[in-house]
């Protein structure tokens, strides 16, 4: 029977976690949306290249060290946002992962829907944060959040673009899903099936709204019904100007996730971002848009040298890291890479997940002829497709 400690990579935590959680919380993790196209081509995207390594260098020390969002990070990945981690880990919620990254010394991205609230977060440990935003149409709201952010100490802010309304995930509509898991008559028994959960989440304030004192313990039809009315807060004329006005007043590192071309890109770094998050939301938004990995070379051109820029999307080993870095971009987030562990095991899981990815980065790196990241560049791969 597979355990944490006999996972040996990220697909092994994958078949751990769908043991451990409800096959909807499960589904909501992996699923894509429409046809799952893009969830698809985010993986196969890696495929497209191959890791030439440099005979006969000098890689009897290596560092992995670089700087993320104005961030020291001893490795280039981190955690992105994932909201509702209380979903996926009733008892530990987003705990885990800034607790795990903290140990790894990376930083944490907390969600804008966390089930914790950003105090909790930013005190469970001395790393450094990053917080996510959904604009919200109510700015009193979203100014609160702001100042809240930068109270509790997060180091830079990501303001997601690609989420105006949710993506049509039909595995949630499937599986009646409802965020937070209710117990039915249809639910109760996909939960009883996984009683250790099941008892986590009853003695857990899983379904409480963290950022959102005021706003559900939900008690929605489905999920959809759910993604509508998270939809209704958000604010859905935003422009590049109201973009520019929040990258003004945040005044540190300021990202923008959901970037899809290098036009885009180019728009962002106009608006004064430093960072451009190429990223499909790991394929849970509009299916058959382009998948990360495949844009970095073209926007990379488009912004120049100095821009910050960071692959989002389908990184589940450690050649994948190093391949978006020898296309030309800064480090790599990680999405279901470490909800897989988070569901797996909560904190421990997550470690699990980082020092696989950790272990696998340094072997890659060693066997490519780099001893540290700024030495990894073009002639370290090439495109087979
Ligand atoms: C997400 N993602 C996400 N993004 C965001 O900006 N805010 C959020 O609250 C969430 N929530 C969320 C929940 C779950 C369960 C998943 C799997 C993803 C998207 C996430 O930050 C990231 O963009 C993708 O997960 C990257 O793709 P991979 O690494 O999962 O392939």
């Amino acid at each position: 029977m597979l355990t944490l400690k006999s996972c040996i990579n990220i697909d092994d935590l994958g078949r751990l976690a769908a043991w451990k959680v409800p096959f909807p919380v499960n589904d909501y993790v992996e699923g894509g949306a429409d046809d799952e196209v893009t969830l698809r081509r985010n993986r196969e995207g890696f495929g497209d290249y191959q890791i030439v390594p440099q005979g006969l260098q000098d890689v009897s020390q290596i560092s992995t060290h670089t700087r993320i969002m104005g961030c020291d990070s001893a490795l280039p990945f981190y955690i992105s946002a994932t909201g509702f981690s209380g979903m996926m880990c009733p008892k530990e919620a987003e705990l885990a992962g800034v607790r795990a990254a903290a140990k790894f010394a990376v930083p944490y991205t907390a969600s804008t829907f966390s089930n914790r609230s950003l105090e909790e977060i930013s005190q469970a440990s001395a790393g450094d944060k990053l917080f996510q935003v959904y604009v919200l149409d109510d700015e009193k709201l979203a100014a609160e959040l702001n100042q809240r952010a930068r109270q509790a100490g997060f180091k830079g802010m990501v303001l997601t673009i690609d989420t105006i309304v949710g993506g049509n995930r039909e595995r949630d509509a499937r599986s009646g899903l409802t965020i937070p898991p209710k117990l039915t008559m249809k639910s109760v028994m996909q939960y009883m099936l996984r009683p250790w959960w099941l008892i986590g989440y009853l003695q857990s304030d899983g379904a409480s709204m963290g950022n959102f004192p005021h706003m559900p313990k939900v008690s929605l039809k489905d999920s959809q019904a759910f993604v509508i009315a998270m939809s209704k807060l958000f604010k859905k004329d935003l422009t590049w100007s109201d973009a520019e006005d929040m990258i003004q007043k945040w005044g540190g590192p300021f990202a923008v996730k959901g970037i899809m071309s290098a036009s885009d890109a180019v728009r962002a770094c106009q608006a004064g971002a430093s960072t451009i998050i190429l990223s499909n939301h790991g394929g849970r938004q509009l299916d058959g848009v382009p998948s990360p990995i495949e844009l970095v070379e073209e926007v990379r051109a488009a912004v120049g040298p100095d821009v910050e820029i960071i692959v989002d999307g389908g990184i589940r080993r450690g050649t994948d890291v190093f391949k978006a870095l020898a296309l030309g971009a800064n480090s790599c987030s990680l999405g279901r890479a470490y909800v897989r562990g988070l569901s797996a095991g909560g904190q421990a899981g997550v470690e699990k997940a980082l020092s696989i990815l950790k272990a696998e980065f340094e072997r890659c790196m060693i066997l490519a002829g780099c001893s540290s990241i700024d030495q990894i560049g073009p002639e370290h791969i090439r495109r087979i497709r």
